[in-house]
């Protein structure tokens, strides 16, 4: 007998089957091979290496700013972590827009180099031609509609997207052709919970809302928020799972305190 334990992945196959069943599914970015260890073996379905990563790891204002290369650095971290989640990259601002070999050649990079299992990528009609040559190549795409946090200079804010009827009716017509193209599921970012249900209830792919109500296939949160790493962004859709923030500073101003008052180390954390 092996002693190896059989690892079930998850693939797009089961994720289809779970929306099928009416389970939900789970998703949490990671960007980095401890986190990524730790939500895997949590039992999460899906990671998002999201390009949130400029934000959260490399502290820049928007999502534009990261880089290809930076994106697979972040994602093969990951995937050597991880043993049963799927595992989608985000394709980085400017490697797929307007330019379908562009975008074909960023997704293989993504693929070949990192290891990811699909890739993501923001926007319906306007990039139709680069989603549809990612996957003539057998890559796996995810879309991604609603607030785009890439296209946040056209938007000019972070706010609920899609309150007016004819963006709702171009957002449901863009999710149909995503569907149409073959995309194995499509995120939902900060819409109306109505409409996002309507969404869920016409495409027969999975849906995975983040701000986007209770009736779509599955929940994805940027990992750090929900975690409480980051206190400062608090929007009405986030759940703080737990406050790390407290639990780190309290730790580290402990570790400080006892370096200070010669308690750490001691002689018995010495050789
Ligand atoms: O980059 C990211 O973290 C995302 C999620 C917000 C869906 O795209």
């Amino acid at each position: 007998m092996s002693v190896h334990q059989e690892v079930k992945k998850v693939t797009t196959h089961q994720l289809q089957m779970m929306k099928n069943r009416g389970e939900k599914i789970s998703m949490l970015t990671a960007y980095d091979y401890s986190m990524a260890k730790l939500v895997d073996a949590a039992g999460i379905d899906m990671i998002l290496v999201g390009d949130s990563a400029s934000n959260v790891m490399a502290g820049n204002e928007t999502t534009l700013p990261i880089t290809l290369d930076q994106m697979i650095y972040h994602t093969s971290s990951v995937t050597k972590a991880v043993s049963r989640a799927f595992v989608v990259a985000d394709m980085p601002f400017g490697t797929y827009q307007g330019d379908s070999l562009e975008a074909l050649r960023s997704a293989v990079r993504i693929m070949k180099e990192a290891g990811a299992h699909a890739v993501k990528m923001e926007g319906g009609s306007e990039i139709r031609e680069s989603v549809e040559r990612v996957l003539s190549a057998g890559v796996p795409v995810m879309g991604h509609l609603g607030l785009t946090p890439q296209s946040i200079y056209k938007f000019g804010t972070y706010t609920v997207r899609a309150k007016e009827e004819q963006e709702a009716q171009k957002l449901l017509e863009d999710a149909q052709l995503l569907q149409e193209c073959g995309c194995f599921a499509i995120v939902l970012e900060k819409i109306p919970a109505e409409l996002a249900k309507k969404v869920a209830e016409t495409i027969a792919i999975p849906i995975i809302g983040i701000g986007a109500g209770q009736h779509v296939d599955g929940q994805v949160l940027v990992l750090h928020d929900m975690l409480g790493i980051n206190k400062e962004f608090k929007p009405r859709f986030l759940r703080r799972y737990a406050d790390l923030h407290t639990v780190i500073t309290e730790a580290v101003q402990q570790y400080v305190t006892d370096i200070k008052n010669r308690d750490f180390p001691n002689e018995k954390e010495g050789y």
